[in-house]
């Protein structure tokens, strides 16, 4: 039996995928093609505060402290979460959330956002939700969502059912405490395609698309491999190969889809040339700019130099 509680606070961590979730086999249940594997990153995330208001006609919308508009994407898709618990406990809410990462740093904020918001309102509801339902509902709001439910690596499955309940994520039980990820903010233009509009368009256009199931499921192997034996070339690499695979498919779109600005090309070339040098660095992007950089704790000081404005980030505390 519900008991809701007047208000409830959550946080939920960003996370970076090493295998990546592209394309969708149901749009509207965020049903992915592949299964994908992440780390989340520590103590970077979004802290969400929900509270019942009482005689409102609307949900109010806080993100940073500012009140996000009515009319933006952003608030109706908040809205649209909320609206699967509402029937429960009838009342508008007030929903604040704050990200520590800034928006257009390149680290995607709706995956937090999501699955701080999915815990905050199971607590309000007084739920007492398990891990995988939230990390179902999570999905919900935005596919790669279900992965931050969850501290450390994280490998979403993406499950057989059409209703979707066997598609969500669970943690690995392997922490690596030398992991770091550098984040590097090249350009903090808005992207013009959403991961949405670019997975549809990807998988209805590129013939290409075809080898990314097999990709996927191969890389996976590899990182959980690497993960169980701390091999850090073999989770770097793979985690580099799956994304310029998935970038591929991009590419092969039509129209082409291509994230990448003339700084990205300038990262990955830093990167590779580092490698000739001797140092375990690797790269991955998502849908956007920005690179991030995979690598250990001793190799700080060498990436610092050739990286100064790097935003270094400890996945395991
Ligand atoms: O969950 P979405 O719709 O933001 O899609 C995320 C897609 C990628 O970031 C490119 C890959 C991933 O697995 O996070």
């Amino acid at each position: 039996v519900p008991a809701p509680v007047a208000s409830f606070e959550a946080f939920a961590p960003v996370n970076i995928a090493l295998c990546k979730y592209w394309g969708k086999r149901n749009a509207a249940l965020n049903l992915p093609v592949n299964d994908s594997l992440s780390v989340s990153l520590g103590n970077k995330g979004s802290t969400t505060r929900v509270a019942f208001l009482s005689d409102a006609q609307a949900d109010e919308v806080y993100l940073n402290g500012s009140a996000v508009n009515r009319d933006s994407g952003f608030y109706k898709k908040v809205v649209a979460h909320i609206d699967l618990f509402r029937g429960l406990v009838p009342g508008c809410l007030r929903v604040d959330t704050v990200n520590d990462v800034a928006t257009g740093a390149g680290l995607a904020s709706s995956a937090s956002g999501f699955a701080a918001l999915t815990k905050a309102l199971s607590g309000l509801y007084g739920l007492g939700l398990g891990d995988e339902q939230l990390s179902v509902l999570a999905r919900l709001g935005s596919g790669s969502a279900c992965r931050s439910v969850y501290d450390g690596f994280v490998r979403w499955h993406k499950g057989v059912r059409a209703d979707g309940m066997d598609s969500f994520a669970k943690p690995l039980p392997e922490s690596w405490p030398e992991l770091r990820v550098g984040v590097l903010t090249l350009t903090g233009e808005e992207k013009k395609t959403g991961s949405r509009e670019g997975m549809q368009r990807t998988v209805d256009s590129a013939l290409l698309y075809g080898s990314w199931p097999e990709q996927a499921e191969r890389d996976i192997a590899r990182l959980e491999h690497a993960i169980v034996q701390r091999d850090f070339t073999l989770l770097g690499a793979t985690a580099e190969q799956n994304a310029m695979a998935m970038h591929a498919t991009m590419l092969a779109s039509w129209p082409p889809l291509l994230y990448w600005q003339p700084e990205s090309v300038v990262a990955l070339q830093k990167v590779w040339q580092l490698r000739e040098e001797g140092v375990p660095v690797y790269a991955t992007m998502d849908a956007g700019p920005n690179v991030k950089l995979l690598f250990e704790a001793n190799s700080t000081d060498d990436l610092a130099q050739v990286f100064p404005e790097m935003d270094i980030i400890v996945p395991f505390l």
